[in-house]
């Protein structure tokens, strides 16, 4: 089925493959949407892998047709090995929805417990599982809450305890941290982190830009349902690095004009200065003067691109729905 696929993923074992997956939802009328035109891509396992672009891209399209909740209008995919019409995978995945809803009378363990019994899971073992997750997302010391008085956060943490429910080899989580405060956010995040330690597959699903980019190995950004761009997020964020950045608090006028001819570019920031070189032994120097001079210094280093510039550079625009993929 993926004949010219094998011969370039020869050795990785592979988690997800699609091939010219194509999604066209009928809107009445004869109108269509698109939700997801041509995508091919691949996620090897092991792997924390994000799907990003703007609100309407086809994320939760490319998500829903992978765990075959509907159905594509062309094209094949294969889940662990497995084509989307074989229910067997279906076991060995988990999935957080986009802002999961629980019944609300339940408190963690009961809820637990219910998708549990989905699984036909029970017992004393499971009851040891229901501890360990719950103190996983650390809703164990809150276990008595019923749903009904749970923050957003709090839903998040049971959901990403109710995704794992069953040891899935391969997790679908949609925008988890969605609508969560700073601490949340990063909870969550150090929780995938934790997934990808004990050798789980995570699918990520963003907006959030910056977000995704300290945690996934391999990305793929979407624009109105199309693939732009993909790849490792060291390969993507490096781009051709050809300057070096210093970027500093703290500093004045007088002290960036004292840096002479090395600077190249100078970038003022909400409340922050970048400075970029051209060399990289004018941009320590310029670093060590600054510090000396009272400056605060943040970064020091080749000059990385952002998920955002390298979003901005594949679509030639600014994102549609900028302010969401900036992380507000
Ligand atoms: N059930 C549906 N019926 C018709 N059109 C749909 C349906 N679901 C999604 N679409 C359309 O498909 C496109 C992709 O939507 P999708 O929900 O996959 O985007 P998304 O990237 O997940 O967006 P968001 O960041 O807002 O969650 C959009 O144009 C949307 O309007
Ligand atoms: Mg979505």
């Amino acid at each position: 089925m993926f004949v010219s696929h094998t011969r370039e993923v020869a050795n990785i074992a592979l988690a997800i493959r699609t091939e010219h997956l194509t999604k066209i939802y009928d809107v009445g009328w004869g109108r269509q949407n698109v939700g997801i035109d041509n995508l091919t891509l691949e996620v090897e396992e092991g792997q924390i892998f994000g799907l990003v672009g703007p609100n309407g891209s086809g994320k939760t399209t490319t998500l829903k047709l992978l765990l075959g909740l509907i159905f594509p209008t062309s094209g094949n995919a294969e889940v662990l090995g497995m084509s989307l019409d074989s229910a067997a995978y279906k076991s060995r995945i988990g999935y957080l929805p986009e802002g999961p809803y629980f019944y609300e009378h339940l408190n963690a363990p009961e809820l637990l417990r219910m998708y549990g019994s989905l699984f036909g899971l029970r017992g004393p073992d499971f009851e040891k599982r229901i501890q360990e997750l719950l103190e996983l997302v650390d809703m164990w010391d809150r276990r008595e809450y019923r749903v009904a008085n749970y923050s957003r956060g709090m839903r998040q943490r049971v959901g990403v305890a109710q995704a794992l429910i069953n040891e899935p080899d391969l997790l679908f989580f949609d925008e988890p941290t969605a609508g969560l405060d700073p601490i949340g956010a990063k909870h969550i995040r150090e929780v995938i982190l934790e997934l990808r330690e004990r050798g789980k597959t995570v699918f990520l699903c963003s907006h959030l830009l910056k977000e995704m980019e300290p945690i996934c190995d391999n990305i793929a950004i979407l624009e109105r349902g199309k693939l732009i761009t993909r790849g490792s997020v060291d390969e993507l964020l490096a781009g051709d690095v050809t300057q070096y950045r210093v970027e500093a608090r703290d500093l004045d006028d007088e002290i960036i004009e004292q840096l002479g001819d090395g600077v190249a570019e100078i970038i003022r920031l909400d409340d922050s200065c970048r400075i970029l070189f051209d060399s990289r032994e004018d941009a320590f120097e310029a670093a060590t003067r600054l510090e000396d001079a009272g400056a605060y210094l943040m970064t020091v280093g080749p000059d990385r691109r952002t998920l955002e510039e390298v979003f901005i550079d594949a679509v030639g625009e600014e994102p549609k729905d900028a302010s969401s993929v900036q992380g507000s």
